[in-house]
């Protein structure tokens, strides 16, 4: 059974079925490279099978206990793909306030070296100053100068408190098999370390230890997740639109983007999707944004955003659409309360469940954004559980991938993010630069 379902109604004034029909044989052609590996950056496929083997699980599964037991700080070092997949794993699996639950026998998590902020990065060593701390430094390359730096402030106050030989047990490493300064580091120094395979690129390694070991420290049923993964790759794997939904979404996406609508918003209405549209928009944006393509991917919560950016939704120019992000259940049921006097006028609303409000307001805002012009679909979670995460997560990777195809572009690399570094680096006077 999916975890998904998706409702495409909104689009049909704006896409027919004949324009569908009519991109059907570039996605089957597409799907045939995919499947091959005859696509661009086909030495990147890796993502494309979920799962570990038992024994890297057990040991990603190992050491999460131990930091759990170790400290009450564990925090995350990486940027792009090597951080916001497990923050959006956390934040969509866990409760809201997480780090306020300590008591029940979690660390706080925290995330850093994804900025080069100077205030961010001293509040956080002085928030962790006199707690018992762990880390967890993921960079594949092991040279990406913005983990290096805080990697180097948080080992040091992790030495100063527990010695260099005690740091040994506090600090684990996820990099590439055997390249860069965090491998070396990490073999000088014993570290902990886990791999991150070859052929799964940094925005395609949420399932990887990347994402997998933070998840498994905040509690999270990895191997749920996994399987929920794997149960994405089953349905998703036909070439038929019909029988496959995240080539359905890429092929709406594609024409939509044909047509001049080069703005896709993601729009969810509950907090815990917060750090999962930041996932996608990372996804989207470095693997489809090149060769002066792609959509531009942005993203909106609702309903706070009906009293901002709304209006601009609803008005503004008409070059985007939108793509609701809905969970189907809540994990908790709140109820509004009667009032005797009825003074706030709210009684019309009494026994009516918070969630129930909220969906009306995902059909008024729907219905009001298709009236304005705005082409949208939605994409329903059954629940927030791990199982519906992986699958997806595995929706959005192949749907991504699919829709670059279409485009003409490759997927797994990110060229463009060399300049800012090149010119960085020749500020900076880097050796060699
Ligand atoms: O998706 C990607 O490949 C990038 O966003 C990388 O994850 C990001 O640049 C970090 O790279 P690294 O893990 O090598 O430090």
């Amino acid at each position: 059974m999916s975890c998904l379902s998706l409702d495409f109604n909104n689009l049909k004034t704006f896409i027919s079925e004949k324009d569908l029909e009519a991109i059907y044989p570039k996605v089957f052609s597409c799907h045939e490279m995919l499947e091959n590996g005859q696509g661009l950056g086909s030495d990147f496929l890796g993502w494309k099978k979920p799962g570990l083997s038992k024994a890297v699980l057990a040991e990603i599964n190992e050491v999460a206990k131990s930091v759990r037991e170790l400290c009450q700080v564990f925090i995350v070092i990486g940027i792009g793909g090597s951080y916001i997949g497990s923050q959006a794993g956390i934040t969509f699996l866990k409760p809201s306030f997480l780090n306020q639950l300590y008591k029940e026998g979690l660390p706080e998590i925290y995330f850093c070296g994804q900025n080069i902020s100077s205030d961010y990065h001293s509040d956080l060593l002085d928030l962790v100053e006199k707690y018992d701390v762990c880390l967890n430094v993921i960079s594949k390359s092991g040279t990406t100068t913005e983990p290096a730096i805080a990697f180097r402030l948080f080992k040091k106050l992790i030495e100063k408190k527990y010695g260099v030989d005690g740091a040994k047990d506090r600090i684990v490493v996820t990099t590439n098999s055997n390249k860069g300064t965090l491998n070396t580091l990490a073999k000088e120094q014993g570290y902990q370390k886990f791999i991150i395979p070859d052929d799964v690129g940094g925005r395609f390694s949420v399932l990887s230890p990347v994402g997998l070991l933070p998840m498994a420290v905040a509690g999270i049923d990895i191997g749920k997740l996994l399987a929920g993964a794997c149960k994405g790759e089953e349905l998703y794997s036909q070439p038929s639109l019909v029988e496959n939904n995240a080539y359905h979404y890429a092929a709406y996406r594609y024409l939509l983007y044909q047509k001049g609508l080069i703005t896709e918003i993601l729009a969810s209405f509950q907090p815990s999707l917060h750090h999962f549209a930041e996932w996608w928009k990372q996804l989207v944006g470095e693997s489809e944004g090149k060769n002066q393509k792609g959509i531009f991917p942005a993203s909106v919560e609702f309903t706070t955003d009906l009293h901002s950016l709304g209006q601009w939704i609803q008005e503004g120019k008409r070059n985007i659409f939108e793509t609701f992000l809905l969970i189907k259940n809540s994990n908790r049921e709140l109820k509004i309360p009667a009032s005797q006097n009825d003074s706030d006028g709210l009684n019309y609303l009494a026994g009516k469940t918070l969630d129930h409000v909220n969906k009306k307001a995902y059909e008024a805002t729907a219905l009001a954004h298709k009236e304005g012009g705005v082409p949208n679909l939605s994409i329903t979670i059954k629940d927030r559980s791990p199982e519906s995460l992986g699958q997806l997560f595995y929706f959005f990777e192949k749907a991504v991938v699919m829709t670059s195809y279409l485009n003409d572009v490759n997927p797994f690399d990110q060229p463009g993010v060399e300049l800012y570094k090149k010119n960085m680096f020749k500020l900076l006077n880097k050796p060699g630069n």
